[in-house]
């Protein structure tokens, strides 16, 4: 019996959707075949585990490692450690914690979200101090945590000067931090600086692997040590406890392996920069945000819109502003890149070039 989904049918062709379209890099892959010799003890006693934690602890200077399935799971984890019931997370309007985790965090954690709307994506003292008038008033949620996301959901990314700002901020008025680092590769990657430099300014933080050639992995970074001691317990109860943790540690590994998340994320952007810079001049295209990672943001004629995505699949980031989002993941080529170029600028009437 053949799977219906042969080589011929699948739909392999590189797009523009998201960086989680995209397969594993060949090195993960060689990696959990490696790790996958012979028994060793499980919930993570084993000697993957134990060295891509100690790398990961060196790399971000952290208090611990925990590794998880997923981002949203990460996230969750992540703000667990920080809440009591009546307090609640600050998070801009657009936060995946907000809008695309199902309703986890209210869920799971069982929390309040208070937005703030950023365009940019990114909170400043000035947007999170519109959130804390109601501190102290028994009737109203208190206000603990402060999520941000780096990169930021539309591909901004905060400056070091921009994070120690914050943190300064929060530290003052009794505020955590917890970083969303889904994408933080790509961040890390345009701003030139070490894992640490990111790190350094929040409380604990989520490391992702799987947008970034992992097959699924996610790390939680907890830099905040009296964080610590309740993680074991709720990543248990949170069924983020992979009893073959090995694979989760190998993926990891493999990334760290002579940077290769260094190596991945720079190309992902490279790319996103390319097709910013070919899609700038081409009329009907409007760059809606800085490229500062590996997406970009664009208003399109509308009219552009649904002919392009007939073959070229991509999200319609807001509707309204007729604005869309392409991803590059760290696959992706130039040849891809010219290839939707030219698809654009033939839709859009534009010469070739
Ligand atoms: C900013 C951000 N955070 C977290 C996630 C993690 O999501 P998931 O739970 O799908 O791994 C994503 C994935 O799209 C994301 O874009």
């Amino acid at each position: 019996v053949t799977s219906a989904l042969t080589p011929a049918s699948t739909p392999a062709r590189t797009n523009f959707s998201s960086d989680n379209y995209a397969g594993v890099h060949p090195a993960v892959l060689d990696a959990l075949g490696e790790a996958s010799g012979g028994h060793v003890t499980a919930y993570g006693d084993d000697p993957w585990t134990a060295l891509a934690t100690a790398r990961l602890s060196e790399a971000f200077g952290a208090a611990g490692v925990f590794f998880v399935f997923n981002g949203t799971a990460a996230n969750v984890l992540g703000i667990s450690l920080m809440l009591r019931p009546y307090e609640a997370v600050i998070c801009t309007e657009g936060a995946h914690l907000n809008v695309d985790e199902g309703g986890a965090a209210e869920r799971i954690v069982g929390c309040k979200l208070l937005t703030v709307s950023a365009a940019d994506g990114k909170l400043t003292p000035e947007l999170v101090s519109t959130r804390l008038g109601s501190r102290g008033d028994e009737h109203r949620v208190q206000p603990r945590v402060v999520a941000i996301t780096q990169a930021t959901e539309v591909g901004t990314c905060y400056t070091v000067d921009e994070l120690a700002r914050l943190a300064e901020f929060c530290r003052a008025n009794g505020l955590l931090v917890f970083m969303d680092g889904a994408r933080l590769a790509n961040a890390a990657a345009f701003l030139g600086c070490p894992l640490a430099d990111l790190s350094v300014h929040v409380d604990a933080l989520s490391f992702g692997g799987t947008k970034n050639g992992a097959m699924g992995a996610e790390a939680l970074i907890v830099m905040n040590s009296a964080l610590l001691t309740t993680v074991p317990f709720v990543r248990k109860q949170q069924m983020q406890l992979a009893s073959k943790m090995r694979y989760l540690a190998a993926q990891f590994n493999a990334l760290l392996d002579d940077d290769l998340w260094l190596r991945n994320a720079r190309h992902a952007n490279a790319m996103a920069h390319r097709l910013a810079d070919g899609a700038a001049g081409i009329p009907g295209v409007d760059l809606w945000q800085p490229v500062e990672s590996n997406g970009v943001f664009a208003a399109l004629d509308p009219a552009l819109i649904e002919p392009l995505r007939r073959d070229w699949p991509f999200h319609i980031w807001d509707p309204d502003q007729h604005v869309v989002r392409w991803m590059a993941a760290f696959d992706t080529t130039k040849d891809d890149v010219d290839a939707f170029l030219s698809a654009i600028r033939a839709l859009a009437g534009a010469p070739t070039s």
